[in-house]
Formats: C-alpha cells, structure tokens, sequence
C-alpha cells in the first residue's frame, strides 16, 4: 500500500454545526503524520470545478467553534450525472489526490458510492447531518446543537403559552426522520410528538386534546417529515375540540446554526481523527461513527439506510404523549 501524502476533504449537503470541528481534527492529526490536506469547496461541485483551497491549522483553529462550514456546501446535481463525475476524477487526478473524506449524510454517501464506481481513491464518510438519520452511528454532527436549540425555542414558547392558555403547534426539522422531534419534544415536555415513523401518534394527541380546556399552555412537536404536516394537525384539532386558542411556529433554519455544542465538538474531534487514522491504516469505502461510546467503521453500503427510532424511545413517547 502506497502512503497517503494528500487527503481533499469536502461538506456536502445541509451544513451542520460540528463540520468546521471536524476539519480542524482532520489537518491537525493529518499535519503530525506529515499529510497534505486540501479542502474542497461548495461540496462535490467543487470536485467537479477543480476548486480545492490548501487547510491550514492555524485558520481552522479560528473557525472549529463555529456552526455552518468554511468549506461551504451544496446539494450538487451535476454529481448526479456521469459527465459530472468523470470531471471530478479529473480534480483527483489532476491534484493528485490519493484519499477522499466526506462530511455529510446519506445524499453524500451515495455520491461517494457513485464516485467508487469509476475509481479506486480511497474514501472514508464522517456522518454530517442535523437529522441524525443516518445508520452506523448513534449521533451524526450537528444533531445534538440543533436539539438544544430547538429545546430552547420550545422553551420560550411554552412561556407565551403558559401565559396564554394557548396550544401551540411547533415544527421541527427532519426531512424524513423524527430524531430532533423526539429529542426536542422530550425534553422541553411537549403533550404530543407527531414523528413519521408512527402513523399512530396523531390519533393520541385527538384524544388528549379532545378534553383540553384551555386551562394551561398544550405544545406539540411535529417532525418537518411527519406525513400529516402542521398545518393540518391544526384542522384535525379544531375538528375535535373548537374551543382552542391555537398558534402554529415553524423554527426551519435557525435549528441548523449557531456554535456547535460540546458535544458536537467533542463528536467532530473523534471522528476527524480517527479518519485519517483509518485511511492511514489502509482503510476504504467505510464510515466512522460513534456505537456504544467507541468509534466504529461501518462499510459504506451499509450506512445509506434509516437510523431508527428504538423502541425504547417509541416507548418514551407513548409514556409522555398518551
Ligand atoms: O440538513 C438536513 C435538513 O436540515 C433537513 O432537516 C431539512 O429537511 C433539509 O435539510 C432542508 O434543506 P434545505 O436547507 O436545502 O432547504
């Protein structure tokens, strides 16, 4: 096996707080072992424009605190074609880059999967998403900030509420997971949490609410995935009880800014590290992600695949919202 002497590294798909983290882990580690770190902006469109910046330390070091990604992002279509990739083998070569980190979440590692089709490069995924939707690690970066900000949203809410003896539906981020509506419900004592993967939710929360006599604040947290949407929550309700003074909040973006958390940092610092450790040791087509407090390699093919809601968290629920 060749040594690795340059690794590019790119974010890709929704930013989340942690990634800058995680790169400032990457060169510092990659530095000791005397390792070139490129990185790639605006995630696999940069691959495909061949736009790729030298990472140094000293800057990231400015930057690891901060939510988003200096290395910016996108959703990119053209890496969904084949002239698109075939241009970002072009970069790797050209570059002569011989390994390829991904921070994203499940979109990114199918295009590392794709881009493994036409090349050999070694590639490692670290799990990148506020949605904590992706198998093969407990948390993914940026799930646990965009957590205590939504709690926190939740909680300044609850104190309208209270004051008003009002029902307040509250929208949570999740493309098609209910992880930050579980976390941020629980934990800010929400009545009800709508989640996509219980069709069953809804009929609790007309039950509860069909007695509720507007003598305190009543919060429900509906997942941004869940099949039903806020909007019509609202109409069910007022089919079942019309004596509600009813508020919907969607907090949309500002779950995905703001400092990462301890947590995240810490998360970020782990598995920045070990990938480069991994690469180093020979390792491809894997992702790293935390199980059971320990770091672990899960084979790509495996990872773009739901992350589930235990039951021991449905149970949670239904203790909380029956
Ligand atoms: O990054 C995950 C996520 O924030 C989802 O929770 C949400 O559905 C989606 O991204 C929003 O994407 P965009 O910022 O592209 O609208």
């Amino acid at each position: 096996m060749q040594p690795i002497q340059h690794i590019a590294v790119l974010t890709s798909g929704g930013d989340a707080p942690g990634m800058n983290t995680a790169l400032f882990a990457i060169v510092k580690i990659a530095q000791q072992q005397g390792i070139k770190v490129s990185g790639v902006r605006k995630g696999f469109e940069g691959l495909i424009d061949n736009d790729l910046i030298p990472l140094d330390y000293k800057s990231l070091q400015q930057s690891m605190h901060l939510g988003g990604t200096v290395l910016k992002t996108a959703r990119s279509e053209r890496f969904r074609t084949e002239t698109g990739r075939q241009q970002a083998l072009s970069t790797i070569e050209h570059n002569n880059v011989d390994a390829l980190i991904v921070i994203g979440g499940d979109g990114s590692f199918r295009g590392c999967l794709w881009l493994s089709h036409i090349t050999n490069i070694p590639y490692i995924g670290i799990p990148g998403t506020i949605d904590n939707d992706i198998a093969g690690t407990d948390y993914t970066l940026g799930f646990d900030t965009a957590v205590n900000t939504s709690m926190q949203c939740i909680d300044n809410i609850r104190d309208t509420a209270e004051s008003h003896n009002r029902v307040f539906i509250i929208e949570v981020m999740g493309r098609d997971s209910g992880y930050i509506g579980t976390y941020a419900g629980l934990t800010s004592g929400a009545d009800s949490i709508l989640i996509p993967e219980n069709d069953k939710d809804i009929d609790d929360l007309l039950n509860k609410i069909r007695d509720y006599h507007s003598e305190h604040a009543f919060i429900v947290v509906v997942s941004e995935g869940d099949e039903i949407g806020v909007e019509h929550v609202c109409e069910k309700i007022a089919a079942v009880n019309s004596n509600i003074d009813l508020r919907i909040t969607k907090l949309g973006h500002l779950q995905r800014g703001g400092n990462p958390s301890a947590a995240d940092r810490m998360l970020a610092i782990r598995l920045g590290v070990h990938s480069v450790k991994a690469l180093c040791a020979g390792e491809t087509a894997i992702m790293v992600g935390i199980l059971n407090n320990a770091v672990a390699n899960t084979p790509m093919q495996d990872v773009v695949k739901q992350h589930v809601i235990s039951d021991e968290l449905q149970g949670l629920l239904s203790v909380f919202c029956r």
